[in-house]
């Protein structure tokens, strides 16, 4: 049986029925055969973090949301709620500006942000650098940076659904700390988990949205490592980035300055 498999009779054995998308952007209980695996993720994530899953997450979910950023901080250093605790160095909380106007949000942390506790300082952290430059913004000054996962899963693979739903109220609540002006979801998992989608990344792109019950607008963009094993896509990306001027506000790139 696939892991997907497993996953959604776990689910059902537990009562919690299991939802997924049709074309038709109505959700329905799932009868139809194994669907991709980022449908199994959504559905945990939303039902864990509607407070379903068991009485003590779901506590210590409604817990987070009342966290300051100290005790936040600190809630993180100490995470063991998945088991990507196990093997980490460092717990990568984010970095910047906490009343940043500007909030990016990648995947989770790589070899180099395990070692050192910050997000995105591997080359594609330099990447990312550089693209916030073209709009005149710098990390830490109205940018804050962050990721889906705050530890990182072996080998970098993709984060799982148990792990994001752990992960994800962190999150949540440092939004709702610095409540940006705008968020910038660099790649497909980021992407995915903000707009509560499954769509592929190249149908997020150039869109108008915002993130779940709130005004806040969401750019998607590529993630900076594939620009760097696609550096053809650089222009797609750049477009991208234009979106954000607007949204920013007055302190970054002038309208004119971006064309
Ligand atoms: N990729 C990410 O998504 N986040 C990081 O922090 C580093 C690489």
């Amino acid at each position: 049986m696939s892991t997907a498999a497993r996953k959604r009779l776990y689910l059902q054995r537990m009562g919690i029925p299991v939802w997924q998308r049709r074309d038709d952007g109505v959700q329905h209980q799932a009868t139809l055969p194994d669907p991709p695996d980022i449908q199994e993720i959504h559905a945990t994530v939303h039902l864990v973090n509607s407070s379903t899953a068991s009485p003590e997450g779901a506590t210590e979910d409604a817990d987070i949301r009342h966290l300051d950023w100290a005790d936040l901080e600190a809630r993180v250093a100490a995470c063991e709620r998945c088991g990507l605790c196990e093997n980490r160095r460092k717990t990568v909380f984010g970095v910047g500006d906490r009343g940043a106007d500007l909030l990016v949000i990648g995947e989770a942390p790589g070899a180099e942000e395990d070692r050192r506790g910050e997000p995105f300082v591997g080359r594609a952290g330099q990447l990312l650098d550089q693209m916030l430059r073209a709009i005149t913004l710098e990390r830490g000054r109205r940018v804050y940076i962050a990721n889906i996962l705050k530890c990182r899963p072996p080998g970098n693979r993709d984060p799982q659904a148990e792990e994001m739903s752990q992960c994800t109220p962190y999150l949540d609540r440092q939004i709702a700390l610095i409540r940006p002006r705008v968020i910038l979801a660099v790649g497909r998992i980021a992407a995915q988990y903000l707009l509560r989608t499954d769509k592929p990344l190249k149908a997020l792109r150039q869109q108008q949205w915002h993130y779940p019950e709130s005004e806040i607008p969401v750019v998607v963009s590529y993630h900076p490592s594939y620009l760097l094993r696609t550096p053809g896509d650089k222009g797609k990306a750049w477009q991208d980035l234009k979106r954000l001027i607007p949204l920013l506000g007055a302190g970054s790139a002038t309208e004119s300055e971006s064309k």
